[in-house]
């Protein structure tokens, strides 16, 4: 059996964050090692310090770090090799990075005590001048000589000279082997990046002669790309296609990022594409065997390439490691715990607004559920928090995108790390007036049927993927509609069956067999024996691209007109809407703040501190 009950609970933690709750033990799958071997991390987001909320996933960056030097003992000793991959959005999503000024002070301070091999850029490097300006100026600095940059140049900000932002590849041999790698990093074709940074397609990108000439080398054993670039994209199949052009047989290991699911993509038996989820809820694991090397050039035997998702907690890291809480831990990983420990207490990330009394959902439940987190801002949060006070008695509507909420409320202690969570985004709210109510439910199906309209505002704004949520523009588990939710039909086709799922909290447990609890299912190109924990399938629902709040609640139906309020965010998508329903409103030079100076955040945290209450 490739896998065993551990019947164990911990009774404390000895390394993670101190009120990261303790992991839960599972029947894990074991990690199939190679020849060469790699740790791979994607779209972090900050989440540097864990899940405090979900033991699935509440190792911190120390007890990675920790988990990648004992895995490196481990391989080593049999004379095997590591690397460490790591491809971007590192950046933008939790207060350990949105809540210090300047914004990643303490986050850039953590991540660089790990030893990363190859590490490239995310798009959310690349939003804001001064986000990319501090990649270039410290982020690549610090990873000098793993950072690579093949395809996003920058205006370097001294002498506004474009530049690349980091190498565009490289040629290294493994320490124990000599594996011989030639290694690029790139992005996906993106083009909602600020102004002083240029993205080249990636199509462009590899007719470039430094691209062509770095692939015809012919004392090559592995092509490792590593990218935040989907693992099944056009992208990687052009990159893929490029290099089989020269080298018919050479393998080719990819890392993937962006969708923020868990997949793996099989390109022929010798390629293969790794994506690792998101938010630190997943360490990436592969490995390859029966690769040349620069000592034994010609192998006759093809390569066998394996994959493993692993939870990113700290059962799961004894368990691949074969220590325990006395023998795990490290000192570099246990300094860096204790860096994060103090960051956050720096930043006042525990201070608490109140407690919810259960947990909110994104898409575990319908959105009209009582414990939907949507469901709860229409009816709860909009109707009692939003009033404009020189509107009077003006009844209003107010509409929100949902991907503007970006997690789950878990029950109890709601603090300010769980208000960056769930809404790290800048957003203010605007009026028009006297808008016929009709006219309002006509924007709102407008807006919830527009998957066209979702599908290509990741572009448009420097934070919000979409209108909707991200997992569902992409693939994010086994989605299922509800009746209720009609509207939403038009985003369907847009989902990937089966790949990943959403994060499992120990209360969720449902399942027939009590050691095995809801998280991560994943159904990939090799199968479905990807996951290292085995979970029960963690049901999700479609939300709709929009929600409305009335308010107040009981009088604004009966009302023909409104103040139509909506977050910033939205005003050109409600200028087509706006077309599209025949409302004659000149949403850009009409439209006022509405509540002059309070963000949505802000709102959300007002209204837990009144309501939400802590029993003493
Ligand atoms: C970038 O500038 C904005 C606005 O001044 C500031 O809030 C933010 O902290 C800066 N970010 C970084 C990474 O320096
Ligand atoms: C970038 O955009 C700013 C306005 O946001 C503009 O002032 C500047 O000239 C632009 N720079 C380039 C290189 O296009
Ligand atoms: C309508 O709602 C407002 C505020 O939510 C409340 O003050 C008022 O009493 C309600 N009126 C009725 C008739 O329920
Ligand atoms: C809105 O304002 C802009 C400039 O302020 C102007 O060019 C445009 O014509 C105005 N639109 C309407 C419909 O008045």
């Amino acid at each position: 059996m490739l896998w065993s009950v551990l019947p164990l609970i911990f009774p404390s933690v000895f390394a993670a964050q101190p009120s990261a709750p303790a992991p839960i033990s599972a029947p894990l799958r074991d990690l199939e090692y190679g020849q060469l071997n790699f740790l791979h991390t994607t779209d972090t987001h900050g989440w540097l310090a864990g899940h405090l909320h979900e033991p699935s996933y509440s190792a911190d960056w120390g007890d990675y770090i920790s988990f990648s030097l004992r895995i490196r003992e481990k391989v080593e000793a049999k004379g095997q090799d590591l690397l460490v991959i790591d491809t971007g959005d590192r950046v933008e999503g939790n207060g350990l990075y949105d809540s210090s000024i300047p914004k990643g002070i303490y986050l850039s301070e953590i991540l660089r005590h790990q030893h990363i091999d190859i590490l490239t850029s995310g798009n959310h490097e690349l939003y804001q001048q001064n986000t990319s300006k501090n990649e270039l100026l410290t982020t690549v600095p610090n990873f000098r000589g793993h950072y690579l940059s093949s395809n996003i140049d920058i205006y370097h900000p001294k002498t506004n000279e474009l530049v690349p932002l980091a190498p565009r590849y490289k040629k290294f041999t493994t320490q124990l082997q000599g594996i011989r790698i030639v290694a690029f990093g790139f992005l996906f074709n993106f083009n909602g990046n600020y102004n002083n940074t240029v993205v080249q397609p990636v199509e462009k990108t590899i007719q470039e002669s430094w691209f062509q000439e770095a692939i015809q080398d012919k004392e090559v054993d592995l092509f490792l790309v590593a990218g935040h670039v989907p693992a099944h994209s056009p992208e990687y199949r052009a990159i893929f296609k490029a290099i089989r052009k020269v080298h018919w047989a050479t393998p080719i290991q990819f890392f993937g990022g962006h969708q923020h699911i868990r997949d793996y993509a099989q390109y022929d038996s010798r390629a293969f594409a790794l994506a690792s989820g998101r938010f630190m809820e997943t360490i990436g694991f592969a490995s390859i065997d029966g690769l040349s090397t620069s000592s034994q050039p010609s192998v006759a035997s093809s390569p066998v390439f394996k994959r493993r998702y692993i939870d990113n907690n700290l059962f799961s890291f004894y368990h691949h490691t074969g220590l325990d809480q006395d023998t795990f831990p490290t000192e570099k990983g246990r300094e860096v715990t204790q860096m994060i420990t103090d960051a956050r207490s720096a930043l006042s990330l525990d201070t608490v607004f109140g407690c919810a009394p259960r947990n909110l959902w994104m898409t575990r439940v319908p959105y009209n559920d009582p414990d939907s987190i949507y469901n709860w801002l229409a009816t709860e949060v909009l109707p009692q928090a939003l009033k404009d006070e020189s509107r009077g008695d003006s009844p209003a509507v107010a509409i929100l995108n949902s991907g503007g909420i970006r997690f789950d409320i878990f029950k109890g202690e709601f603090t300010r790390d769980s208000a960056f969570i769930i809404s790290p985004f800048p957003n203010k709210f605007r009026y028009v007036k006297d808008v016929p109510y009709d006219k309002v439910q006509l924007i709102m199906t407008v807006l919830n049927q527009q998957a066209k309209i979702v599908s290509t505002s990741e572009d448009e704004n420097p934070y919000i993927h979409e209108l909707g949520t991200p997992g569902q523009s992409h693939a994010d588990g086994d989605y299922e509609e509800e009746e209720t939710n009609k509207a939403t039909e038009e985003t369907r086709p847009l989902i990937i069956d089966g790949a990943g799922s959403h994060q499992a909290p120990l209360w969720a447990k449902r399942s027939d067999n009590p050691d095995i609890f809801p998280g991560y299912t994943t159904k990939d190109d090799a199968g479905t024996d990807g996951d290292d924990t085995i979970h029960s399938p963690v049901k999700n629902y479609m939300v709709p691209n929009c929600i409305q709040g009335h308010i107040p609640g009981n009088k604004t139906a009966l009302s023909e007109t409104v103040d139509l309020v909506y977050i910033e965010f939205l005003e050109p998508f409600l200028v087509l809407a706006g077309k599209f329903a025949q409302l004659d409103v000149d949403f850009i030079n009409e439209s006022e703040e509405y509540m002059s100076g309070v963000q949505l955040t802000d709102l959300i945290t007002t209204w837990v501190g009144d309501n939400w209450k802590c029993d003493e």
